[in-house]
């Protein structure tokens, strides 16, 4: 494998400010003055089928050095997580979640199997599979069904493989007291919020504060005309010391269950 892990982000991040200029506009307003913007974590979405499920998706990672370390559950969305972290700290954490197939209809397990069957890469030494987007035929009839069951499933029936949201890691940036007085900044720019279970996510007894964008909403061409949908959103984390006095790395599953929905629609 000849890619470079920050010709990996690179990537990803190129392809992920398409999808969601939103992101683009706030990293410059917050880097201006030439500030430094580091990445907490850039998280992924797939489903538990045999050849695409997170151990899968997370080989490239680990191929350029990554190791799992944390895993978490969604029992309400039907989820599952694992996140990975680098040797080199100033790198961004993975975090790829699953949707668990089982668990939900056979009309969704079957468009699935479908967009399995269509996704001929091989994603355990594909590079760039992490941004190799669909592979597959969309149809907006079949994204209101898969929405009704899982939004979560909706986004990634439409946008396949690649990068769900960018995270800004607060604790390097400069010029913001805590994520209230960010958050208050990016809505004076006319910037939307996720308020669900409140705009920061988390405290710092939990070790970790989280806050995020609503994803955009963009214009995509399905086989039955032209729909817009929610597309990517731009997180901010802010991390405290655990008990040993260290930054505490992993995520918090109850914060991390609210910021999915930032896919979902907001009108
Ligand atoms: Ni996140």
């Amino acid at each position: 494998m000849s890619i470079t892990t920050e010709d990996l982000f690179k990537s990803l991040w190129q392809q992920y400010v398409q999808l969601n200029p939103t992101a683009e506009k706030i990293h410059t307003l917050l880097g201006r003055n030439n500030k430094v913007i580091y990445n907490d974590h850039v998280a992924f979405r797939t489903f538990n089928h045999p050849k695409f499920g997170v151990d899968h998706l997370a080989q490239t990672f680990e191929q350029l050095g990554y190791k799992a370390r944390g895993e978490y559950e969604f029992k309400v969305k039907k989820l599952y997580a694992k996140h990975y972290e680098h040797p080199n700290t100033d790198l961004p954490k993975v975090f790829i979640s699953e949707l668990l197939l089982e668990n939900f209809s056979d009309k969704l397990q079957t468009t699935f199997s479908h967009i399995a069957k269509h996704t001929s890469i091989d994603v355990r030494t594909s590079a760039g599979v992490s941004y190799s987007g669909r592979h597959w035929d969309i149809e907006y009839k079949t994204y209101q069904e898969l929405y009704k069951e899982s939004p979560y499933a909706a986004w990634l029936y439409t946008f396949g493989f690649c990068a769900n949201h960018f995270t800004v890691y607060f604790n390097k940036l400069e010029g913001f007291e805590g994520l209230p007085q960010l958050n208050s900044f990016l809505k004076e720019n006319n910037f939307q919020i996720n308020a669900s279970g409140g705009e920061v996510k988390g405290s710092p007894e939990l070790m970790l504060e989280q806050s995020s964008t609503m994803a955009e909403e963009i214009e995509v061409s399905f086989s039955d005309g032209k729909f817009k949908v929610p597309s990517c959103y731009y997180e901010f984390a802010k991390r405290y010391e655990d008990s040993t006095g260290n930054l505490y790395q992993g995520f918090v599953a109850g914060s991390a269950d609210k910021i999915f929905e930032s896919t979902n629609k907001t009108n």
